[in-house]
């Protein structure tokens, strides 16, 4: 069968490694694409936001299924459309979307159905969110409702930064993001990712990580998209990862189901695995990136026919996916300035001198024929072992072996899976 991808990231980049070895893949085309998915996949020129253009390429090309990588296109209802015209989808539609595209709709969900969350307010003026600080604490976290491209959260540690906080939302910093707020209450613990793919009546587990979201070592400086990851998160336990598929996850995809709304797709949950048990922090529509690096790494089984099941509705009938038991690893290589203003252009050499990992693409084009930077992001270092500390050394060996003067990376990627590792001996 042929398949378009869409996306031109790291994440993007690991899933075409993926469906390129399955043996039910005729052609894989990916749109827009970047160098390291050039190698998987033939990259077009498409407009996600133009989606008669999407439907119109899949027609021409005998396009059986889409795969929409990140949230944009999917908060922007290209599924819908796809599906309305009897194109196969992994990816939800529009409103169950809803679930990444407003904090608010999550929370009112969580809400109505008792899945454990922060408690919290929603609020559409600056005047309601005022009224409603009282009855928090402090900190006290302030979210812009929409897609601000994780820049949206601020943690208050005083009353007068809860204020500001607000001041900045309502007067348009996150644009349409921030016209309505969600206040809610502080929640301490150890942050862990749970990934589940779902038609919208079954639901599979496919995996948990932890990801580094701070720029530098130590997780210190400001928040970016992750700066590396590693797969499994142990500290999800079995038994913890059973209450967050039944108290989490399974009733928020029966609510959805329920509403006329099934979710398709994979969900991804984070949460804060407090005393009182694991709290929803958010949900994200689509895998996470760079975590779904590490998820593609340990997965063993076919991607593809576990897509095309999800998008046909047939998840039930589907073979299980089976992870490898090492453990993965990505270390995030970023061009200096990230996460503000990265540089661009900076070459990239000495990826032919890796052995031993896989590194994908993210900020990556071609320039004369040359490898450099486009983003912040640049590529994503990625390697197995039998656990979190061998898979750190693995993914370490081949950075030092890439040259990238004007990148940058974390070195303590792993750290604190690494200490528990020795910590058990
Ligand atoms: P979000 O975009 O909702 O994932 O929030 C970004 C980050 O803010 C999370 O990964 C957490 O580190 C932090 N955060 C969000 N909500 C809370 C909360 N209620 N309590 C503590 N930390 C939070
Ligand atoms: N790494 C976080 C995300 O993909 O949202």
């Amino acid at each position: 069968m042929n398949v378009l991808l869409l996306g031109s990231g790291g994440r993007e980049h690991a899933l075409a490694w993926k469906i390129a070895q399955s043996p039910l893949l005729t052609q894989l085309y990916a749109s827009p694409g970047n160098p390291g998915i050039g190698q998987e996949a033939r990259i077009v020129a498409l407009n996600p936001s133009k989606h008669d253009e999407i439907t119109a390429f899949c027609r021409e090309n005998a396009v059986e299924l889409v795969v929409i990588g990140p949230e944009a296109s999917l908060v922007d209802g290209l599924a819908d459309t796809l599906r309305a015209q009897n194109i196969l989808v992994f990816g939800p539609n529009k409103v169950p979307a809803q679930l990444e595209g407003s904090k608010g709709f999550t929370k009112e969900l969580c809400a109505r159905h008792d899945i454990p969350t922060a408690r919290f307010v929603c609020a559409a003026s600056k005047a309601e969110a005022e009224a409603a600080l009282p009855d928090f604490g402090l900190p006290v976290v302030i979210k812009a409702d929409g897609l601000a491209a994780g820049k949206g959260v601020i943690i208050a540690e005083t009353t007068e930064e809860a204020r500001a906080a607000l001041d900045t939302m309502f007067d348009g910093a996150f644009g349409e993001a921030g016209s309505s707020v969600v206040i809610e209450e502080f929640l301490t613990g150890e942050e862990a990712s749970f990934f589940a793919i779902t038609d919208g009546k079954s639901v599979v587990p496919f995996g948990s990580a932890q990801d580094h979201k701070r720029v530098g070592d130590g997780d210190t400086g400001p928040n970016t998209g992750g700066m590396g990851a590693y797969s499994p998160a142990r500290v999800l336990t079995p038994e913890l990862e059973r209450q967050v598929l039944d108290r989490i996850v399974q009733p928020t995809v029966d609510a959805l189901a329920a509403e006329g709304t099934p979710f398709s797709g994979v969900l991804y949950a984070g949460l804060m695995l407090t005393e009182a048990g694991p709290k929803l922090i958010e949900y994200n529509a689509r895998f996470g990136d760079p975590e779904c690096q590490v998820l593609m790494m340990r997965l063993d089984s076919d991607l593809l026919a576990l897509m095309l099941a999800t998008a046909k509705g047939e998840l039930g009938k589907a073979e299980a996916p089976r992870f490898s038991d090492d453990a993965a690893l990505t270390v995030v290589m970023a061009a200096k300035g990230y996460p503000g203003t990265p540089d661009k252009g900076g070459a990239i050499a000495g990826l032919e001198r890796v052995h031993g990992a896989k590194v994908f693409h993210a900020g990556t084009t071609l320039a004369d024929g040359r490898l450099v930077a486009s983003g912040g992001r640049v590529l994503n270092v990625t390697a197995r072992g039998a656990t979190i500390h061998a898979a750190q050394a693995a993914a370490y060996k081949a950075v030092a072996a890439i040259d990238f003067p004007s990148g940058f990376y974390r070195r303590d990627i792993g750290w604190r899976e690494v200490a528990r590792e020795k910590q058990a001996g």
